[in-house]
């Protein structure tokens, strides 16, 4: 399968949203990776609904959105009625996560775990056949533009053998310091989905960085 690119709006310019939706539109992009922070689960406040509900209306490509805040539970109902296609919940800001994913599930969308870089795949055993997704923090979360976690390699290939022994069909996207040098080893290592910010952002021509991020 080719590698799917999800790039992250959160590097986007939010004085011209329309300019760069109507670029990711007309790009190769396969999703659109949008980042809500509650200043609690991480130390800095993105965008809410109103941001993702004007999104929706003029984004062609499905919307992979991922909540960077505590009980992410509280806006199942609500994300689902944008018409998000996947709900990010992070492992570490769900008391009952099965229940989580269930309601994610019965809300009619994709469900995706989100593990910060300090927490161990191990964690997963138990809910790694019922997500559709897990998505692997590179960088501490909150803000884009870091230093890609070096470490994020060797858990990749520790969470492929994870959905392998497990027989689930989960998906694996990796999320922060994504860029010409790192993609190619997270693709090497199994990862099926790539988010990218900065990298695609602040390049001359968004749609060709997207181009090449696709080629590998
Ligand atoms: C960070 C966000 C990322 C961010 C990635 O907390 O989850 O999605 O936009 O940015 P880059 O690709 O610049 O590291
Ligand atoms: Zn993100």
């Amino acid at each position: 399968m080719a590698t799917l690119i999800s790039p992250s709006l959160l590097s986007a310019d939010f004085l011209n949203l329309q300019k760069d939706i109507d670029m990711i539109n007309n790009s190769e992009a396969d999703w659109l990776h949008l980042d809500v922070m509650d200043g609690v689960f991480v130390p800095n406040i993105s965008f809410g609904f109103p941001v993702i509900e004007a999104v929706a209306k003029t984004c062609k490509k499905p919307l992979d959105v991922h909540f960077m805040i505590t009980a992410p539970e509280r806006y199942i109902k609500q994300t689902a009625k944008t018409g998000a296609m996947m709900m990010n919940v992070h492992f570490e800001a769900c008391t009952h996560l099965n229940r989580t994913i269930h309601e994610i599930h019965e809300a009619g969308m994709k469900a995706g775990v989100t593990l910060n870089p300090s927490t161990p795949v191990c964690l997963l055993e138990d809910v790694i056949k019922d997500v559709d997704m897990v998505l692997i923090m590179s960088v501490n979360p909150g803000f884009g533009g870091q230093a890609f976690i070096e470490n994020t390699i060797d858990k990749v290939k520790r969470l492929r053998r994870l959905i392998e022994e497990s027989g689930s069909k989960a998906l694996i996207e990796v999320d922060g310091g994504v860029q010409s040098q790192t993609a190619p080893r997270l693709v090497e290592a199994g990862v099926d989905v790539l988010v990218s910010g900065s990298y695609i952002f602040k390049s001359k021509d968004p749609a060709a960085t997207i181009h090449d991020l696709k080629q590998l």
